[in-house]
Parts: C-alpha cells; structure tokens; sequence
C-alpha cells in the first residue's frame, strides 16, 4: 500500500492511473477504523480499479471541542488493517496539508438538509463535513466514493455537494453494519464504558421495536414509545427520533405523506453520542 501525506504527491500518482484509464474508489474516513470502514473498501475494489482510503480527523466539523480531543485516534492499527485488506493508497495529510490558511469553516447552502436532525443538534457539522468533502475530492478526483448508510444524512449532504460542484464522482452509499447484538459499527463504539456499551446495544431494539409500533399504530405512537422507553435507560439522553421522507429527509407526522420513509435517532449514552436509522 503507498502512504501519502502530501496533496502534490497523491495528485501525481492519481494522475499516472487515470493516464492508464484506472478508475479510482474513494473511502474518505476519521480513521479508528472498523469492519465497516474495510467492507466500504472492498466495495471499492469491487468496483474500481484503485481504492484510495484517507485519514483525516477534520477539526471544522466538530461543534463540540472535547468531542474532536476524544475522538479515537489509531494510526497504525488502521494502516495494518487497511493494508492487510488490500487497500491500494492511504492518504493521510496533517491539519496544515489540508487546511493551509486555517481551520475557518467554509458556508455551504444545503437548504433545509444541513439544518434538520444532525444538522440541528450540531450546528455547522455539516459544513464541516462539506468543506472537508470537497477539499478531499478535488485532491482525489474519485470516479466513485463510499459512504457507510449510518451517516444517512451525511450522505445525502454529500450527494447535493457532487451535485453543486458539478463533479462527475457517483457516490454510493453502503448498508451499515452492525455488531452482533445489533449495535451499528462505528469508531466511537470504543469510547463506551462496558456499561454505556451494554446500554447501546438497546438502541437498534428499539428501533425495530418502534417499526412495528409504527406500522400499526402510527408514527406519533413510535415516537413516544422512544421517548418513553430512553428515558427508562440510565445514562441514555435522546437527541431525537424522527421519521422522515427517505428521499428529501422531511420530517413527516402521517405514513401517508411517504412510502420511502425512513426512521431515525440520535442519542447520548453518556457522554458518548450514538446516531442510528432504520427504513420503515
Ligand atoms: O464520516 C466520516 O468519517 C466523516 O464525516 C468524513 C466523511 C470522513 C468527513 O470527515
């Protein structure tokens, strides 16, 4: 596997594959990686000829300060697990090589998308995560890019950037996976106590529980067996649970306003933020 950490040196190589007619799959994550991230670049070689993965801890989409001090940091273990799956390129660029003027977050205009769910309990996340996107893309210039359907609303933030950037780079999205208690895969699974880990594992419970519920009786009835049944937990704090239309992510109140709906949560167990999605 070839490590870059320099942008000049990455867009040479990238270059010289696409000079041979290689198509590049792009696996953009924060590191501490997980059986997810690996199933996201073996789609990738499944479908590309080069399969580049990039580290990248972005501070700009942390709105919380202590969140971006604790978030997992394993370096070396990603590179032997990237390695030993046979991922072809790791990019792995310093703070300054990505952000040479400063870490001033770049506006984006998403409408609605960027200010509802995530978007709202975090405020600028998605801006963050927009800005570090398209910096990473234009250095990458990936034919197709892999994202895991957990983040399902990052992933419809990055399908209306491609869009306004007029990037020619499809963006496919990936079925979560999970742990087997049911737990979705994700680096910050690791920040949980064996308490707050425990306690996690009710979450995608819960959400199959409130389908059914759901699906009988209505989504106001799902919604408030969520409210009821998190706050039952110890050290659970939910953030929201919503349904929303698959497609735009409103949020709707009636099963009629959608066929392709989609169900989901975010919640604290601890300190730990924990974010989850079930489609109905
Ligand atoms: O999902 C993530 O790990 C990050 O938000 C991403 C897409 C790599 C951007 O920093």
């Amino acid at each position: 596997m070839l490590i870059f950490t320099q942008i000049a040196d990455i867009r040479r190589f990238i270059a010289q594959q696409k000079d041979q007619n290689k198509s590049i799959g792009f696996v953009p994550t924060m590191g501490a990686l997980h059986k997810g991230h690996i199933s996201l670049t073996e789609t990738s070689k499944k479908n590309c000829n080069i399969t580049v993965c990039s580290i990248f801890v972005n501070p700009t989409q942390f709105n919380d300060k202590k969140d971006l001090e604790r978030y997992p940091r394993t370096p070396e273990k990603d590179t032997e697990l990237l390695e030993k799956n046979g991922c072809d390129v790791l990019f792995l660029p310093s703070v300054h090589e990505m952000y040479p003027n400063g870490t001033e977050k770049e506006l984006f205009d998403f409408g609605n998308l960027d200010k509802i769910l995530e978007g709202h309990f975090r405020a600028g996340h998605f801006s963050g995560v927009a800005q570090v996107v398209k910096r990473l893309f234009e250095i990458v210039t990936p034919d197709k890019a892999f994202f895991g359907s957990k983040d399902y609303q990052q992933v419809m933030i990055v399908k209306a950037l491609v869009k306004q950037m007029h990037a020619p780079i499809e963006i496919v999205a990936c079925p979560i996976l999970r742990e087997t208690d049911g737990l979705a895969m994700s680096s910050r699974n690791v920040l949980l106590s064996e308490e707050e880990r425990k306690i996690s594992s009710v979450i995608p419970k819960l959400m199959q529980e409130a389908k059914t519920i759901i699906l009988q009786k209505g989504i106001e009835a799902g919604k408030t067996f969520i409210e009821n049944e998190t706050s039952k937990q110890p050290l659970m704090k939910l953030d929201y649970f919503e349904v929303c239309h698959a497609d735009t992510l409103q949020i709707i109140s009636n099963l009629n306003e959608s066929k392709n709906r989609i169900a989901l949560i975010a919640c604290f167990v601890g300190r730990i933020r924990l974010i989850d999605n079930l489609s109905l």
